[in-house]
């Protein structure tokens, strides 16, 4: 059978992850899918040494990939808002699914995206845009679809808590920690956005818009990071049987819904506080299912790269299947939005 061809935009960390997961895993994904995955093409400013593209064909214009008539999905891991915007509406345009880790487009241009992506009919899928490996999207948007949402919280900023837990467990000092978290690959290009709470932000939104139906509004979020937390706060903390966690929160008011990112005080013997290093956790409360608990890497090549390579493959089913089996990839579609965000 015709194989399905991937153009990957951008070969840093999670490129790197992903373009290895599609490789090493290539015979798992070829029986799930039922046909092989295979890049086609990488649009990227410079090569990775930790793949090996040797027989890939590559340009140094991402744009070539959007153009390619023989790619289905356009996978976007570039970052940033500008660039990636332009390159994932030509994708749409051009007729192609697209497949994103990118956060800051989805919260703060996802309404243009989906709504063109509806009017096209090509899917958009965007797992990895939050909180790296763990299937949160998924989690939300299908496993608890049954569920009216009453709130979730999350530890959904994988650098910020590494820097919190380094800081409270070993007593090093934030600049260091950061320092480390951006060598590991952890941090946004600009670690501001991690340290300053935009990157949970973003995430926040995203969820939400999915857990109410809420069109993606990430102006509305309160905002606040955790670069005035010092060791000391950390210290007094933990003396009075308190964790320091930097927390994602939406939760449905009267007035709508609540959605605020900033550093909350946690009783030890919560399961959140004891959430450390890079590891991200989403506490999802329905009105069925009562208290839910997802657990895992929130940031990082492999685990980033294995919800990319899931969307990617979760593509691959829904456009190869029987088309009168097709699942919506989409957030929402803006006809069937509430407007509730306080
Ligand atoms: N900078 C992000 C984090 C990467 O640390 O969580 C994953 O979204």
């Amino acid at each position: 059978m015709k194989p399905v061809k991937v153009g990957l935009c951008g070969l840093g960390t999670v490129g790197s992850g992903t373009f290895n997961i599609l490789r090493d895993n290539a015979e798992e994904i070829t029986r799930r899918v039922g046909r092989s995955i295979v890049v086609e093409q990488i649009g990227a400013r410079r090569d990775n040494p930790a793949c090996d593209t040797t027989d890939i064909n590559i340009t140094r214009d991402i744009f070539d990939v959007v153009k390619n008539p023989e790619i289905d999905i356009v996978v976007e891991l570039i970052g940033g808002t500008s660039v990636a915007r332009e390159l994932v509406l030509n994708a749409i345009e051009n007729g192609k699914h697209v497949v994103t880790a990118n956060k800051a487009l989805i919260a703060e241009y996802g309404n243009e995206i989906f709504e063109k992506a509806h009017a096209k009919g090509v899917m958009v899928a965007f797992e990895a845009a939050v909180a790296g490996g763990i299937p949160i999207i998924k989690t939300i948007r299908e496993g608890l679809s049954s569920n009216r949402i009453e709130w979730l919280a999350g530890i959904i900023n994988g650098t910020g808590n590494f820097i919190m837990t380094e800081m409270s467990d070993k007593g090093r000092a934030f600049d260091d920690v950061l320092a480390e978290a951006q060598e590991l690959g952890y941090a946004e290009a600009d670690p501001t956005f991690d340290v300053e709470g935009i990157d949970a932000a973003h995430k926040l939104t995203i969820l939400a818009s999915i857990a109410y139906g809420i069109p993606l509004q990430f102006e509305k979020t309160y905002t606040e990071g955790i670069s005035r937390i010092t060791a000391e706060d950390v210290s007094f903390a933990r003396e009075l049987g308190y964790s320091v966690k930097h927390l994602g929160i939406a939760r449905r008011t009267k007035a709508g819904v609540e959605l605020r990112v900033h550093p909350t005080l946690i009783s030890q013997k919560a399961l959140l506080a004891n959430v450390n290093g890079v590891m991200n956790a989403v506490m999802v409360k329905g009105d069925a299912v009562g208290p839910t608990l997802t657990y895992g890497a929130g940031a990082g090549a492999m685990p980033t790269g294995s919800s990319v390579v899931a969307d990617i493959i979760d593509v691959a089913r829904t456009f190869t299947a029987d088309p009168t089996n097709r699942v919506p990839h989409l957030a929402f579609q803006s006809d069937q939005l509430s407007n509730e965000t306080v």
